[in-house]
């Protein structure tokens, strides 16, 4: 089994070897969202090429399009563990998927029902529920952050659900500063007091592997655009969460939660990024299959591929901490315990002394270095860190950069900032 191969890993993605200057590019912007492999660029291209249709219709393009939307559905299930490609819903993006929850959910609760955000999320995983509660009259409680490590309050947690929430939503993991929540825990704690759990897997779903009936969750949603993918959204729901609820819906559409005309070609890149994911484990996967007891086929593939991205990722990440810790004035935000990694993604929050984050991506992609900076509508720990308005820069390592690309970015910090 050959040991995970980043030079033939970037080899599938053409916009790795984009220049500018002469230089290429350093992207670490992959939690905004991923570059992708041909085989995805070759399977939205195919699609248009071969099956252009609108669906449902009785001959060949329109017949080769419902195959292949029922194929990404399939290979969806598998990535998430989905017990069956009926709870998995594809719409435009994670945000308005769960808009969308969250307007069904709302015409079961009650005036002065309870439900649960927490000030770790993005505010895809919070507006949504604001919105609801403001409608129907509901109380909406906020877990905290504990702000030295950047993890959830989980006393605070508990808390809450004494007052036996209908509903709690957090997220997998943080897109701001990388924590990843304990969820099958929460999840479990959540059920025990009778409330409904929706999970924002969007920051998690690239970097770790993401298994929907082991941690028991009613509902998870992700993008496929942060995980090699095209611009699609997925929503997983338990069938019997998905049966329970009602949806504003067409008369005549097929299904109450994929509204209208699908994107079908990005449909067909997102189940060639699953097939991607899929290929990383059956090449670089062997050492962890035995994680995933009771899997098999591509779900087992897609899995083992998760791992061993994971694997190859943190020990990147490592190098990462370790350059910008010795950048004098770089304060890193969250979990910096290297024994503690198995809590955190390998994307981190930086704030430098005297250089505001804008200024530093700037500077960066100037260089030809791609890194986001500002809030990344993770509004709840950044005014909570009080590092609103300035924000962070977010330095996002994917299974594509190198530790040559980290020491660049390291150097080039250094000299920005005036530590080189
Ligand atoms: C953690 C997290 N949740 C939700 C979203 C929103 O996802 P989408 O763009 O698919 O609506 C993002 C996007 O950055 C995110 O990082």
């Amino acid at each position: 089994m050959p040991t995970f191969d980043v030079d033939a890993v970037r080899a599938q993605f053409p916009a790795l070897s984009i220049e500018q200057d002469g230089v290429p590019v350093a992207l670490f912007d992959g939690p905004g969202g991923t570059q992708v492999p041909a085989s995805v660029i070759d399977a939205v291209a195919a699609y248009y090429r071969t099956s252009n249709a609108n669906n449902g219709g009785e001959f060949l393009t329109s017949r080769r399009s419902d195959a292949i939307v029922d194929d990404a559905h399939a290979a969806l299930a598998d990535l998430l563990n989905a017990a069956d490609p009926d709870e998995i819903k594809l719409g435009a993006n994670m945000t308005t998927l769960t808009m969308h929850v969250a307007r069904s959910l709302a015409a079961t609760f009650e005036p002065g029902d309870v439900i649960a955000v927490t000030c770790l999320d993005h505010e895809a995983n919070v507006g949504p529920w604001r919105s609801i509660a403001a409608d129907r009259g509901l109380e909406l409680r906020t877990v905290d952050i504990r702000p030295d490590d950047v993890t959830l309050d989980v006393e605070r947690f508990d808390a809450i659900l004494h007052e036996r929430p209908r509903l709690v939503a957090f997220g997998w993991a943080s897109n701001a500063v990388g924590t990843i929540n304990p969820v099958a825990e929460l999840v479990r704690r959540a059920h025990e007091a009778g409330a409904l759990t929706y999970v924002d897997a969007v920051h998690a779903a690239p970097h770790v592997p993401i298994d929907v009936r082991a941690v028991g969750t009613d509902f998870l949603a992700c993008s496929v655009y942060k995980f090699f993918g095209p611009h699609v959204g997925v929503l997983y729901g338990r069938r019997d969460a998905l049966d329970s609820l009602p949806s504003y819906k067409l008369r005549v559409a097929h299904d109450r939660f994929e509204t209208g005309t699908l994107n079908f070609e990005g449909i067909a890149g997102a189940r060639a990024a699953v097939e991607y994911i899929a290929g990383v484990g059956r090449r670089y996967g062997a050492d962890h299959a035995g994680s995933f007891p009771g899997m098999d086929g591509r779900t087992l593939d897609a899995h083992a591929g998760m791992a061993a991205i994971r694997a190859y990722e943190m020990p990147l990440f490592g190098r990462l901490l370790d350059g910008l810790e010795a950048i004098p004035g770089a304060r890193v935000w969250g979990i910096t315990d290297r024994a503690r990694f198995a809590e955190r993604t390998p994307t981190a929050a930086v704030t430098f002394e005297g250089h505001p984050a804008e200024a530093v991506s700037r500077a960066l992609g100037d260089r030809g270095i791609a890194t986001w900076w500002g809030n990344f509508y993770a509004i709840g720990p950044m005014e909570r860190l009080g590092l609103e308005p300035e924000g962070v820069l977010r330095i996002g390592l994917t299974h594509y950069n190198t530790a040559a690309e980290v020491d660049r970015l390291l150097a080039e910090l250094a000299a920005i900032t005036g530590a080189g």
